[in-house]
């Protein structure tokens, strides 16, 4: 997946990189102290204290975060775990990985996140759990989601690795499921290169992903806070540790989430002004009740693979939104009760925009004047 590329005129994202973020890095570079520590801790309290969860507990990615948020709820063999269809590998890897079977359910057309409406029917004696994707950044309805879990008696893990910022009723993502993980890949707005943060409000998953990630020392707490022994072993562990150097990247950031999201959400009202007029090109929708933190701006085109080549032939980096999953030789064999039309429309049709802080009205302009030149030449 592209990142932040140099070679084009308008690139798909931009990270924000201050010269307080530089003087942060070279202080961590001096202080000798590169791996997880104090840093670490500041970044994990700086989200937590955000999104309003009890803990946050940091990841070398989103990916190392779910893996161990599932191994945290004793969810593995024999178990089954609904998915949607159109998402991130990662979402039905981490589950295939700790031995459980996922389960595909499709998307909503419009939103591009899970069809509530189709969860219940690929529910089973054998379903532990959802891991709904606020893709992204569009928040997820809790008030259908929690609607399932109670009646199925579930666990619901988000796969919120783009919607750090978004919200659904006022309730920050981050604080509604029963455990989510945020991604600091660069195409998110807080990027620690790479990185992720899980955030719960539940002490024994926080406990215990503490110590999966830390070699599987124990912990415990202390005034609410997470404490780690230094020698101690209670678990078999494994080492997905975020740094300091990382950590004080991400510490930064987050002084400026609220001036980066607000821009944000200009750009996108911004664009979805520009691009009334195309009738070609349809808009995903945000949640009801919801706050969209738009990590990606997404639309759905015909010819769309024709019209991505042509406009970053011409210096935009546009590209496609996310993954039909089924259609992948990796996934194919998965189970769905659901046919999955929606996912495969989305994986041959969406797209999305360039969008990134500092970017100005007139590269949004020219990213729309482009898109209108080429979409004709295909219609
Ligand atoms: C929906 C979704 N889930 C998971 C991931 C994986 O995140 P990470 O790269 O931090 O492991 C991504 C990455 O972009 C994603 O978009």
């Amino acid at each position: 997946m592209g990142v932040y590329n140099l070679s084009f005129k308008i690139p798909l994202i931009k990270p924000y990189i201050d010269e307080e973020i530089i003087s942060k890095v070279k202080e961590v570079l001096l202080s000798g102290y590169l791996t997880q520590g104090p840093v670490t801790k500041e970044f994990e309290k700086s989200i937590s204290n955000y999104v309003g969860s009890k803990f946050g507990i940091s990841f070398t990615s989103n990916t190392t975060g779910m893996e161990t948020a599932l191994r945290s709820f004793g969810i593995g063999k024999g178990d089954e775990v609904i998915v949607p269809g159109y998402t991130y590998p990662a979402t039905a890897s981490v589950v295939s990985i700790v031995g459980a079977e996922p389960v595909f359910v499709d998307v909503d057309i419009n939103t591009a996140n899970i069809d509530y409406s189709l969860i219940e029917e690929s529910i089973t004696d054998k379903t532990k759990a959802i891991i709904p994707v606020s893709l992204f950044g569009n928040a997820l309805d809790y008030s259908k989601l929690n609607r399932i879990k109670k009646k199925y008696n579930l666990i619901i893990i988000e796969d919120s690795a783009c919607s750090l910022g978004s919200s659904y009723e006022g309730i920050m993502t981050g604080n509604l499921a029963d455990a989510s993980i945020f991604s600091f890949h660069p195409r998110k707005f807080i990027t620690t290169g790479e990185g992720g943060m899980l955030t719960t409000n539940n002490e024994d998953v926080a406990l215990s992903t503490y110590s999966y990630k830390y070699f599987g020392l124990k912990t415990w707490l202390e005034d609410g806070d997470i404490k780690v022994s230094g020698n101690e072993f209670s678990n078999i562990g494994t080492n997905y540790k975020l740094t300091n150097l990382q950590a004080s990247i991400g510490l930064v950031q987050m002084k400026h989430i609220g001036k980066l999201l607000e821009e944000r959400r200009k750009l996108a009202k911004n664009y979805d002004n520009l691009l009334k007029d195309l009738k070609d090109v349809l808009i995903l929708k945000t949640t009801p009740n919801s706050e969209h933190s738009y990590q990606s701006y997404g639309v759905v085109i015909q010819n769309r693979d024709k019209i991505i080549n042509e406009m970053r032939n011409n210096g935009i980096e546009v590209q496609i939104g996310s993954i039909d999953l089924l259609r992948h030789k990796a996934f194919s064999n998965f189970k769905h009760v659901s046919n999955l039309e929606n996912s495969k429309l989305l994986g041959q049709s969406c797209m999305v925009l360039p969008l990134y802080n500092g970017m100005t009205k007139e590269q949004q302009e020219s990213v729309v004047n482009e898109l209108r030149r080429v979409t004709k030449l295909y219609s």
